[in-house]
């Protein structure tokens, strides 16, 4: 990011643009529909335990790595340990998968807004029109490659400033809005069955594979919604100044990504309670959870037509915060390797992303028989990267930093402004034994257990 070359002028500058790029889509759409799936209570219990143990680790070590070296992803790795170097260029692939798919479902949301904001929120109230709206290639791709022309917008111009500036205050509308949506929700009629369902851990019927399949589902929504693993942080800590708390920062950052993603779901999840008349199956509808359950939300409260538009708009921007930053990441690698421009290189990222991300648009319409590994196309994109490529990299992370540079590497980074490193013990745990172990658990599961 060019302003950033020099770095970031204060603490809440780094805080906001890493918040800006871990909150969006993957806390309001991606969150609640897991949660739903693997039995509430039990994922919002295994998710936070896994925030502040795993997520914070790792997020130290990234920024740590970013800060020491003063490097992009792509070099960082390479100075820590030179037959570490190709972790980079592995790291640096991931938003090349996630940034399409992430496209698509921006394009979703723009649709809505338009809808809202026409005064057709009614037809989207009918449980089949997001159903629909996706299996017809024709909008779904139009709405897609407007978004993708937004987000390539401001990379362009970049006005990573503005829209740092702009966060600063649509951010806390959004979790206002939220915050007020969720609480309207909670008066509605039969809201506090699903709210139960959403907190209390239900251990009924239980086994080792579903908690299993719980575990890596929200371990790769952990990478996923903390921008973990695939070198953004690793970058953004390379501009990070010396004299800010590491630690604190991380415990910030992480505090509000879950927060939010916690609020989505206790709008999301109650509130398919109350328009299924309390059938927890419901709860199954997978992606399309945000598009098909909210509308109904909206459409029952006076004035809904105008809290929807801005909740659409608001979801909007938080998305646009992080496609940014994922296309923002393509373009500095394309433009490094190839020594683009920066326009030229933008150009190339974006083809990239419309090509890829028509894949995953006919996934849905014209090539729904598709399947890859029994999964639709965009599942499929999501699958191996957060499953796949994000523990490849976090495993071999971990094994740089807890065996070859050793976790004292990270702690004289994290302790550089005088500050204790105050979770070192659980930090060397960690990083040295549980998250290599989890990695690997990841990785075979889906070997034995069917996901
Ligand atoms: N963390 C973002 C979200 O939760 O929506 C998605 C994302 C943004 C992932 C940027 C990766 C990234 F580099």
């Amino acid at each position: 990011m060019e302003e950033k070359k020099d770095g970031f002028g204060s603490k809440i500058g780094f805080i906001l643009a890493a918040a800006g790029s871990a909150i969006g889509l993957g806390n309001i759409w991606r969150f609640p529909y897991l949660a739903a799936k693997y039995g509430g209570g039990i994922f919002l219990l295994v998710y936070i335990i896994l925030v502040v143990s795993f997520g914070f680790s790792l997020m130290v070590t990234e920024i740590s790595l970013g800060r020491r070296t003063g490097k992009s992803v792509i070099g960082a790795y390479k100075q820590a340990d030179s037959r570490f170097g190709f972790l980079g260029p592995v790291a640096a692939a991931v938003p090349f998968i996630i940034t399409p798919y992430y496209c698509v479902i921006g394009g979703w949301v723009l649709k809505y807004f338009y809808v809202f904001v026409s005064g057709n929120a009614d037809a989207a109230t009918d449980s089949d029109y997001f159903g629909g709206f996706i299996s017809q290639a024709g909008q779904p791709s139009i709405f897609f490659i407007i978004y993708a022309a937004l987000t390539a917008a401001v990379v362009i111009l970049g006005v990573q400033k503005g829209i740092e500036s702009v966060s600063k205050i649509l951010m806390p509308i959004l979790v206002i809005l939220s915050v007020g949506i969720a609480i309207y929700t909670m008066t509605l009629n039969g809201a506090v069955d699903g709210f139960k369902y959403y907190v209390l851990p239900n251990f009924e019927g239980f086994t080792v594979a579903k908690l299993l399949k719980t575990i890596v589902a929200a371990m790769g929504q952990l990478f996923y919604s903390m921008s973990l693993a695939m070198g953004i942080m690793v970058t953004y800590g390379s501009y990070m100044r010396k004299q800010d708390s590491i630690e604190g920062s991380v415990r910030q950052i992480s505090f509000f990504d879950t927060l939010i993603a916690v609020i989505a779901g206790l709008i999301i999840v109650p509130s398919v309670f109350v328009f299924s008349g309390g059938d927890a199956s419901a709860l199954n509808a997978g992606p399309g959870l945000m598009f098909v359950t909210l509308p109904k939300v909206f459409d029952s409260m006076s004035g809904g037509r105008i809290v929807g538009t801005a909740f659409f708009v608001l979801v909007a921007f938080a998305a646009l915060t992080s496609s940014v930053s994922l296309l923002e990441t393509m373009v500095s690698i394309i433009s490094e390797r190839f020594k683009l421009q920066r326009v030229a290189s933008t150009i190339v990222c974006v083809v990239i992303v419309i090509v890829m991300g028509m894949l995953s648009v006919l996934g849905y319409s014209s090539w729904s028989e598709v399947s890859i590994f029994g999964y639709q196309i965009l599942d499929f994109f999501d699958f191996i990267s957060n499953n796949i490529m994000m523990p490849i990299v976090a495993l071999l992370t971990c094994i740089l930093i807890g065996y070859v540079v050793k976790t004292k590497y990270i702690e004289d980074e994290t302790t550089l402004n005088g500050e204790k490193f105050r979770s070192k013990g659980l930090y060397d745990v960690m990083t040295k034994y549980v998250c290599p172990a989890f990695m690997i658990i990841i990785l075979l599961t889906p070997f034995f257990v069917d996901l």
